[in-house]
């Protein structure tokens, strides 16, 4: 379980965060909607000590994040995967390299390791043959094809699914999306959802989407907070997202209604 408690961060005299208070139950799928620029990605990079807050605290399977040792941070980092904002792959590195990357970087130099995760990674975002075909003629010519191409080599969804796979491996608990379908065209974005949903389920992985795309929510989400001014402004499944009367959702959810009509 992920708890955030009276959460304040400023940058300058622009406070961001301003007493953020919200639990991510195990198991669930949970949104985090909000404004461009209402702090939402800030509140993830705190969750994962990427910033540090100015007051109040994260606790992680009960564990404070703020005052975690270097080497605790570490641990509890590999348990989480996280899907930055706008893929973030590296252009100059092949897909197998981006996928392995923070295994590498935490040490792993045994091939055999490394590819099987690769594998397994790819395979989970449905990029690769599932492992029950291994040893099928084309399995081998299949993983070497995808794995050595680059980046700028793929589609927006399947450079989606290959940072999607990157945060897959090591067997994360929890695994954060930051803006999973933005950039995304309908069809892709949906698959992207279902993805989401498959992985929670087959995988038992807890699941914390950062977005603004309501169609996203509607589909995935079995919680949903709104970031507002700071604070959690709304709290509840999505059916209570749907009927409720504060005017700050209905007013995000009617403008993305527009904006949706529009493109
Ligand atoms: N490292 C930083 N230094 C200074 N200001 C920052 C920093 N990171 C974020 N901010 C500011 O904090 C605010 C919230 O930023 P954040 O990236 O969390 O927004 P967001 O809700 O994720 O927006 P979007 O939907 O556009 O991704 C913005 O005003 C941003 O400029
Ligand atoms: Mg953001």
């Amino acid at each position: 379980m992920i708890e955030l408690k009276n959460l304040h961060k400023a940058f300058g005299s622009k406070q961001v965060l301003n007493g953020i208070n919200l639990t991510i139950p195990t198991g669930a799928t949970m949104c985090i909607i909000g404004k461009s620029g209402c702090g939402k990605s800030v509140l993830l990079k705190h969750i994962v000590g990427l910033l540090k807050q100015d007051q109040g605290d994260v606790l992680i399977d009960g564990k404070s994040v703020a005052t975690m040792s270097k080497h605790n941070l570490f641990t509890i980092r590999k348990k989480i995967g996280y899907v930055f904002q706008g893929a973030a792959l590296f252009d100059s590195m092949t897909v197998y390299q981006n996928v392995i990357i923070s295994l590498y970087e935490h040490g792993e130099r045994d091939q055999d390791i490394l590819n099987l995760e690769a594998r397994r990674a790819l395979a989970s975002v449905g990029l690769l043959p599932d492992f029950t075909e291994n040893g099928t003629p084309n399995f081998e010519k299949e993983c070497a094809i995808l794995s050595n191409k680059k980046p700028s080599d793929l589609s927006g969804g399947m450079k989606k699914r290959v940072s999607v796979a990157r945060a897959l491996v090591g067997s994360p608990d929890y695994i954060f999306y930051d803006e999973p379908t933005t950039g995304l065209d309908p069809v892709n974005s949906e698959q992207i959802d279902k993805l989401i949903l498959e992985l929670s389920k087959k995988l038992s992985i807890t699941s914390l989407v950062i977005t603004h795309d309501m169609f996203s929510v509607f589909n995935i989400a079995d919680h949903v907070a709104m970031l507002d001014k700071g604070l959690i402004c709304f709290e509840g499944d999505a059916h209570q997202l749907q009927s409720t009367e504060n005017p700050t959702v209905t007013e995000f959810i009617k403008r993305f209604r527009l904006e949706a009509r529009m493109q």
